[in-house]
């Protein structure tokens, strides 16, 4: 799916914040500062890592490694910084010139973590290898279930295979793949086993939900006498100018997936886009529906909710047409040539798609709320048409549409839509990095399948991932392991209704509550020309400034976030006044940074609506002035890509680098990149909205219990926010006052041996050489750091001299007698600071876990959020506080309008107690209870 378009208005640019570290505001020589800087920065990583499973583990072997570790504390950190220098890291050197000059001298001993690794991974992603990954994922039909989608889900476990050296999770047969039916013990552990694994792992599994395939299918107007007058011809026309389009424009006929069976026969009534204010003007002139054939234009709200509408209202079937008004100024009236022609709509071209009623529950239609295994006993299913629908194209609805217009003839319309049921199987390619921190999760979710070749939907996307995958190998390669783990999914039968995502998210529920924190997901990544990001408000100001450290595909000088701003170039006359209304309307929604909430329409459902896992969502999408992009039509292809949607794929790799530098920043930073404080302000103009929205009502509804409880919760997340610079700011502290200690003076191999267990990793004692050569570069650390963490520049070529001299003066200096005494190690205070660190990001991980509420939202129970969900009656788009929302504007309901506001209320004071920072606890208590 995926289809959105991104908003229009204009945002002021907000320079990026200048981070002001120590280091920058030292006077010291430029190599060393960098490299302490680094130093600090990974030893922290490292230490926190090790002791967090310290904290969290409790097996009793761990227990014992971890007493091992705390007796002789230099030595095991020693080791550490052996470990994070020796590693690999840097063997080889860089393979890149861009910041070479600041730590030429060390480069051997490069730790990949932080900024290094974000710059060495944007180095990867480059167009041409984009353009082979996506005639590899586009150049054959892929529909869900198939066997070009298998292949394609073959393809991508290879690629997790080959770049991240990914093994399969358990032993396997000789000559037997990773492939694993969902529900078995082999699926089940593979994922249950994340945050046990020390080696990048693979694998596909199985899930088995209902869905249809194309049978036959006829549009026909019957003459008085019941014959056929005109028969439409319902598939995709393609000129040999789109090769693949050509070869492959009757492979998947056009048809709506999840739709119903049927034959129907009725006079055509003309319903505008579906929408219910569409209806409810028909209704109201006095329109009967009961028995007709409904028509509408795509566009506005998700199809499967137009059918819905139509089927509530008594209509017999419904068909679906693409209508160039909604193409903005790119259309034939203003002179652009049709597609392969030109930019201009093909008009045979047809929209597939799910019809679904998506914005009742996502998923499998038999299996509401928990997984699609093979032998999982099934529902009806409530979440799929009663009626029959047929997608048409522009072609054949203008026939239609002839029909009924003035001094047409209005003969009787026949739709026949022949499916076939049934239980197919479809397949999640599954790849993992172990990171340091193995129970913390950053999930990245694509999808794979499409309609028919889907070089944009969702081939771009999986080519970014593709390109993303291939930067995380350089890393991985070079000894680089993230300080959280990374997930990476690539979900299969989205198209027909976030299957995949939904299911495994059924299946894995309590994992993901458990660990996961946060879901990265990637739809198409190219339709057009503008650049747009969703995301849950929290992880607004990351995700655009994730997007402002990637340079604009076309603009030198430029962003990728100034992309947001961009509107296509193929202007003209005329252009539809109600489809550019529609269009504007969508951007409303965007916060002051730019930054939509999540409505559905993608994988992130699963993860956000029901477990409430922060997420975000983005890429390039078409607008007005754009060359038209063929939604879920044959000519949505590679041709297509190539020549009009981003010509030398520079787009395509512009997302797989803000998406990569999202999963690195979420996967290494120590404090979560959460801003609970946006959210909290973000929640009071969700509220500001339901207040414009209720004075438009005659409902008396007293919302001033709720607004006082946002405010609790913002004062609570000031609170937050101080507990989180000073909590991180300690653990640094206590980190640099080690390193400033010297305490990497000493080798140990047993020392070693421990720690590496203590990771779950095998150990064999270094080899005598390879101390040897750590050692050296032991004496330059100490060098570096030395004189009461003094930076003082060394002078190359007389090491083991001024070594020697600089220790005996700094030894003197502290009265220090024997070499061997170690320095103190405040071992508790480091133990509690990295509590404190694990508390507070806790805190930021549980906001958006708190706004999901186990009764979910009335009539829809499965979307559990009560602060954001699909509308009901919009299905892509977002409604924020929909429980509440939808009591005014659907319900018109003041008991119920009430009863949300006091849940929602319940949810927000005890999220506010929940994030407050537990120093605080009694002072904040004492304020809620003045209200
Ligand atoms: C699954 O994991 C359990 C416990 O970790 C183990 O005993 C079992 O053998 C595993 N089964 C398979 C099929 O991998
Ligand atoms: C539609 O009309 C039929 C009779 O022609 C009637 O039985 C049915 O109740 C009507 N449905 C609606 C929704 O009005
Ligand atoms: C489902 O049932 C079939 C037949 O009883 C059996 O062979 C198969 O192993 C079952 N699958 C699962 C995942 O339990
Ligand atoms: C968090 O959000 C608030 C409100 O938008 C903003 O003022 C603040 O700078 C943000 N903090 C960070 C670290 O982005
Ligand atoms: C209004 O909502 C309340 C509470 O949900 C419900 O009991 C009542 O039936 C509703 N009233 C109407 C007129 O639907």
């Amino acid at each position: 799916m995926g289809e959105y378009k991104s908003e229009k208005q204009p945002v002021e640019a907000i320079p990026p914040p200048v981070v002001a570290t120590p280091q920058t505001r030292a006077q010291k020589p430029a190599s060393s500062r960098k490299f302490r800087f680094l130093f600090s920065a990974v030893a922290l990583s490292f230490v926190w890592a090790l002791a967090h499973r310290w904290v969290y583990v409790v097996s009793p072997e761990v227990e014992k490694e971890a007493e091992k570790w705390l007796a002789n504390p230099y030595e095991h950190l020693r080791v550490l910084e052996h470990g994070f220098h020796g590693q690999g890291a840097g063997r080889g050197g860089h393979g890149h010139g861009r910041h070479g000059h600041g730590h030429g001298h060390h480069g051997k001993h490069e730790a990949l973590n932080g900024k290094l690794a974000e710059e060495l991974f944007l180095t990867i992603p480059n167009p041409a290898s984009a353009i082979a990954a996506s005639r590899q994922y586009a150049g054959k039909p892929h529909l869900a279930g198939t066997p070009g989608d298998l292949q394609t889900a073959k393809d991508f476990l290879a690629l997790l295979q080959s770049e991240l050296g990914a093994v399969s999770p358990a032993p396997l047969a000789p000559s037997s793949e990773p492939i694993f039916s969902a529900g078995t013990q082999e699926s089940r552990n593979a994922t249950l086993s994340i945050s046990k694994l020390n080696k990048p792992t693979a694998w596909i599994d199985v899930y088995y939900p209902v869905m249809n395939t194309p049978l036959d299918h006829s549009v026909e107007i019957l003459a008085e006498d019941g014959s056929v007058a005109w028969k439409a011809a319902l598939e995709e026309v393609a000129e040999p100018q789109d090769p693949d389009a050509h070869k492959y424009a009757e492979a998947v006929t056009t048809w709506h997936g999840l739709s119903r069976g049927g034959e129907v026969k009725g006079k055509l009534v003309y319903a505008n886009y579906g929408r219910q204010e569409d209806y409810k003007a028909l209704i109201d002139s006095g329109v009967d529906l009961n028995g007709t054939i409904v028509i509408t234009r795509y566009g506005g709200i998700f199809r499967g909710l137009k059918v819905k509408g139509a089927q509530e209202l008594g209509a017999a079937g419904i068909l679906i047409y693409s209508d160039p008004r909604d193409d903005g100024t790119v259309t034939t009236d203003n002179g652009y040539a049709t597609y392969p022609f030109g930019p201009a709509r093909n008009p045979t071209s047809v929209q597939r798609g799910s019809v679904q009623f998506l914005s009742l529950y996502p998923g499998d239609p038999t299996t509401p709320g928990y997984p699609s295994y093979e032998n999982s006993t099934r529902t009806a299913g409530e979440n799929i048409p009663a009626i029959p629908s047929l997608p048409i194209s522009w072609n054949n609805a203008k026939v239609l549409l002839e029909e009924i217009k003035a001094g047409g003839k209005d003969r009787i319309v026949s739709l026949v839509n022949h499916v076939d049921d049934r239980v197919i199987p479809i397949w999640n390619t599954m790849g993992v990095i172990p990171g340091h921190i193995k129970d913390e999760v950053v999930f990245i979710g694509n999808h794979r399948d499409a309609w028919v070749l889907g070089a944009t939907d969702p081939s771009s996307g999986t080519v970014s991932v593709h390109e993303m995958v291939r930067g995380f190998g350089a890393l991985v390669k070079k000894g680089w392991k993230p300080l959280r783990t990374i997930v990476i999914a690539s979900w299969d039968a989205e198209e027909y209704g976030l299957i995949g995502s939904t299911e495994y998210g059924e299946d894995f529920a309590e994992f993901i509550e458990k660990h996961v924190v946060a879901y990265l997901n990637l739809d198409s990544s190219v339709s057009g020309s503008r650049f747009s990001m969703s995301a849950s408000p929290s992880l607004a100001h990351f995700v655009r400034g994730a997007a402002e450290k990637v340079p604009h595909p076309t603009k030198p000088g430029l962003t990728l976030w100034d992309a947001k701003k961009d509107t296509g170039v193929l202007y003209g006359e005329h252009i539809d006044a109600e489809a550019l209304k529609m269009y504007e309307e969508e951007s409303q929604n965007a916060d002051e940074l730019g930054v939509s909430p999540l409505g559905s329409g993608s994988d992130y459902t699963v993860f956000l609506q029901r477990i409430g896992v922060a997420s975000t969502n983005g890429g390039f999408g078409s607008t007005l002035h754009d060359p038209v992009y063929h939604y879920h039509s044959v000519f949505d292809s590679q041709a297509w890509q190539e020549r009009y949607a981003d010509p030398g794929f520079l787009r395509h790799v512009a997302i797989a680098k803000s998406l990569g530098l999202q999963a690195l920043g979420l996967a290494d930073s120590i404090v979560l990149p959460l801003n609970t404080t946006h959210y909290a302000l973000e929640l009071g103009a969700y509220l500001d909205k339901v207040e414009s929205i209720a004075s438009t009502t005659s409902l008396d509804v007293d919302l001033s219990g709720l607004r006082q409880s946002i405010n609790s919760l913002q004062t609570a997340s000031a609170a937050l926010d101080k507990e989180k610079f000073k909590a991180e700011r300690e653990l640094k502290r206590i980190v640099k006052s080690i390193v400033r200690r010297r305490i990497f003076r000493r080798t140990a191999s047993k020392a070693k041996c421990a720690l590496k267990k203590l990771f779950g990793k095998k150990c064999a004692c270094p080899h005598n050489q390879q101390l040897e050569a750590h050692a050296a570069h032991q004496q330059h650390i100490t060098a570096a750091q030395f004189g009461n963490g003094h930076m003082v520049k060394p002078r190359i070529g007389r090491y083991p001299g001024w070594l020697k001299e600089q220790r005996e003066k700094e030894h003197s200096s502290h009265g220090h007698h024997h070499h061997d005494k170690k320095p103190k190690i405040p071992f508790d205070k480091l133990k509690k600071a990295i509590k404190r660190v694990q508390a507070v990001n806790q805190k930021l991980v549980s906001f958006e876990r708190g706004l999901i509420h186990p009764d979910g939202i009335k009539d829809r129970e499965w979307y559990k959020h009560l602060g954001v969900a699909p509308g009901k009656w919009l299905g892509y788009g977002a409604t924020t506080l929909p429980a509440l929302t939808e009591s005014f504007t659907i319900d018109h309901n003041t008991t119920q309008a009430k009863f949300e506001a006091g849940r929602l209320q319940g949810l927000i004071d005890k999220l506010a107690g929940d994030i407050t920072p537990s120093g605080c606890g009694r002072k904040y208590s004492r304020v809620l209870r003045m209200f």
